[in-house]
């Protein structure tokens, strides 16, 4: 199912450019995903399953044969964007590679993306993308190859087991789409509904991802904390008990899980915070306000005082948890009284992260039409406050962590030679020059300095013998 939103029409950008539809069958890919984390995982399933298929990711900086645009609608100028990203696809000579546009963008655009360009061959949605195969051979055979059904359940079943890839984390999709309808988003017509996968899928995933050298799972959802299913002995379960059960297995050493919403927060979640050890101590809880009338306007269904009481528990049950969240400010009608109520929410918090926008009309969405839209002079001041406001308890709450003796799971190498990067438990970037360390390992570190953005960390050990 496409979703119509109501737009001005568009013009066709094909006149200004001609490209006709490709018809050679492609041999290297290129998928570029952008957006959330769950784009990001869609993103490695496409290239998972093209990889199956018997094509080859494109080296690096040569042209690929085929360029899959992994889109993102949530905020404005995405369609733009993806316009003028497409149109950059046409090389010197005139050619251009085989073209899908995919994830939520495709979902809400659907025909009319091949309506506006002849530069796409396929067109296809979040739920559909396990049908990327025949979209493929459609296109080389010059068909039209659009797909925005939502089958969201085959298209797991539908994809190649994950295939073994040495990698200390990886994302894995749990749950999709969302029932919320906040007044502002686009999920719940993008993604569709809420819809958990079955346990057994997602345990028999991780255990690949396990036995492929992952240590770290995050678990993904539109609405993760409302992930729900039968275990292997019929009992109900919810995310506290997939947790757990991750927990039991061998090789892992760290579970995370994002985003959750405060209404389908669950006793067993926060209790799980205190008893599972692998469970890292890190919540992302978006509230976007801090002002009750504007949280009535959005359709948030909690009040400011009903989210603060639940990060009270939270912190009860892992007093060093750090806490996340998500702000929109300049919602349709948001007064200054309401932002300060947002910037003293914010402080009372004391996040340790934040993601902050502007708001931003979606076409179709209730709060696109409402009145009292605000100006983008105030939006912008508004924004700027609210973020010296979350980078000062940003690098407030790293500054505490220095002194601390904890672990870093190694991701990467560092900048400088011999130096490595780390997460920390509370999802902060260590760096660390340690010799004998490699990617995947979980170091032991005191932590020495923090910036806003990363800290430094010492080899326990090292210190130890010096
Ligand atoms: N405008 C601005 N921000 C938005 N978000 C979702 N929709 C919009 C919008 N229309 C933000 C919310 C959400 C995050 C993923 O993106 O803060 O939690
Ligand atoms: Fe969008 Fe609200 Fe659903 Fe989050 S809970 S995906 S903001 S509708």
């Amino acid at each position: 199912m496409a979703i119509r939103f109501l737009r001005p029409p568009l013009p066709c950008i094909d006149d200004v450019m001609n490209h006709p539809k490709k018809t050679t069958t492609p041999r290297t890919f290129h998928v570029k995903s952008f957006g959330c984390q769950m784009n990001v995982y869609d993103g490695e399933r496409m290239a998972e399953m093209l990889g199956a298929q018997g094509m080859v990711p494109a080296e690096e900086g040569v042209d690929a044969d085929m360029v899959v645009l992994n889109t993102c609608h949530i905020r404005e100028k995405a369609v733009d964007k993806v316009y003028s990203d497409i149109g950059r696809l046409r090389r010197d000579d005139g050619s251009r590679p085989m073209i899908a546009v995919a994830g939520c963008v495709a979902q809400a655009e659907g025909g009319e993306i091949t309506r506006r360009t002849n530069m796409v061959d396929i067109v296809v949605g979040p739920q559909a993308y396990h049908r990327l195969p025949d979209l493929i051979d459609k296109a080389a055979r010059g068909e039209e190859a659009l797909d925005t059904d939502m089958p969201v359940l085959s298209k797991f079943g539908a994809l190649p087991d994950r295939p073994k890839q040495p990698r200390p984390t990886a994302f894995l999709t749990v749950q999709e789409g969302c029932d919320k309808f906040c007044t502002y988003c686009v999920v719940p017509y993008t993604r569709g509904a809420e819809i958990s996968r079955p346990w057994a899928a997602i345990i028999d995933e991780a255990k690949a991802l396990i036995d492929g050298g992952v240590r770290e799972i995050s678990l993904l959802g539109q609405n993760v904390n409302a992930w729900r299913g039968e275990d292997a002995t019929g009992k109900q379960q919810g995310l506290a008990g997939l947790i757990r059960a991750l927990d039991k297995m061998e090789g892992l050493e760290r579970i995370r899980y994002t985003t959750s919403h405060p209404n389908d927060m669950e006793d067993d979640l926060i209790t799980a915070h205190g008893d599972v050890e692998k469970l890292m101590p890190y919540l992302h809880l978006p509230v976007q306000s801090g002002s009750d009338p504007i949280l009535k306007a959005m359709n948030r269904s909690h009040s400011r005082d009903s989210y603060l009481r639940l990060l009270d528990r939270f912190r009860a049950a892992r007093p060093d948890i750090a806490l996340s969240g998500d702000f929109i400010v300049g919602f349709p009608g948001e007064t200054d009284a309401d932002f300060q109520d947002t910037m003293s929410l914010i402080r009372d918090v004391g996040y340790a992260y934040a993601f902050s926008f502007k708001y931003s009309p979606r076409p179709g969405t209730p709060a696109a039409d409402m009145a009292h839209q605000i100006t983008p002079e105030v939006m912008s001041a508004r924004l700027q406050e609210l973020q010296t406001q979350i980078l000062a308890d940003q690098l407030a709450f790293n500054q505490a962590t220095v002194g601390k003796r904890t672990h870093i799971l190694i991701e990467k190498p560092g900048r400088k030679p011999g130096q490595l990067v780390g997460k920390s438990p509370w999802l902060q970037s260590v760096h660390v020059y340690a010799e004998n360390a490699a990617i995947g390992d979980l170091i032991e570190v005191d932590i020495v300095s923090a910036g806003p953005n990363s800290l430094a960390g010492e080899i326990t050990a090292r210190k130890e013998a010096a």
